[in-house]
């Protein structure tokens, strides 16, 4: 069974402001998305990997690393759904296969934790995603800003990327939840609005999405740790 990767990177990073979209911003000598496609290539199998791009990418260009045989471009769309479902489209796969959607901007994703996920949902044969447990007391608001419960924190989780699913049934999911214009912020989502199982692995910390300026400082110092 072939093992694939898909990297959405097709966003304009609002919320981290600036001219220069945050994938593509410098960390520790590489832009954000160098790293991230570093991590998916060096696991072990990993047939390609397929990133998907702003239609007026002006920087893609310039990364060599996007010149890999193995590596693949396309052009995203308007959501993140929309960007992975094209990348999913372009994969040079099966639909038995396994494919792992990693955030660009995610940079600082450790082997050992994508290892576990690969092993767990190959073992179990059933898709998984990385996540961590809430350290927080989470509360559940209503439309006037009070509290209208606190939820079960025992029970809850942090989706990370990758997500790992079958090529076949992840395209699928995707395309019925764009077709119901259900919003859907990550693939397990989609899984989940499908019936299927959704195995949660755990991650760690370190992998945290780049969104907001000082969410940069954090990721340097995790990557100079690890690079240690
Ligand atoms: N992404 C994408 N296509 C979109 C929107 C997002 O490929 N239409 C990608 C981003 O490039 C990023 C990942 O999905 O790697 C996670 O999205 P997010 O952190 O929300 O990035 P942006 O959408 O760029 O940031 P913002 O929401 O602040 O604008
Ligand atoms: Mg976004």
């Amino acid at each position: 069974v072939g093992l694939h990767g898909v990297i959405p990177a097709a966003g304009i990073g609002s919320r981290m402001g600036g001219s220069t979209p945050k994938q593509y911003l410098n960390l520790n000598g590489e832009t954000l998305l160098e790293h991230s496609l570093r991590a998916l290539l060096a696991v072990p199998g990993m047939q390609s990997v397929t990133v998907a791009l702003h239609q007026a990418d002006r920087f893609a260009g310039s990364l060599a690393l996007l010149s890999d045989d193995r590596v693949n471009t396309v052009i995203g769309g308007a959501e993140r759904a929309d960007s992975v479902l094209a990348a999913l489209h372009a994969v040079p796969g099966g639909a038995g296969d396994w494919v792992l959607v990693h955030d660009a901007a995610r940079p600082c994703l450790q082997q050992a934790d994508v290892l576990r996920l690969v092993e767990h949902a190959v073992s179990r044969g059933e898709g998984g995603i990385l996540a961590e447990r809430v350290c927080d007391t989470v509360k559940l608001a209503d439309s006037s800003g009070h509290v209208e419960k606190t939820l079960d924190r025992s029970r809850l989780w942090r989706a990370q990327t990758p997500q790992m699913f079958r090529l076949g049934e992840l395209t699928q999911a995707l395309e019925a939840v764009i077709a119901r214009n259900l919003p859907v912020t990550d693939e397990a989502s989609a899984m989940e609005c499908m019936g299927y199982a959704v195995n949660l692995v755990p991650g760690s910390a370190s992998n945290l999405k780049v969104t907001l300026p000082d969410d940069l400082d954090l990721a340097a110092w995790y990557l100079s740790r690890a690079e240690g």
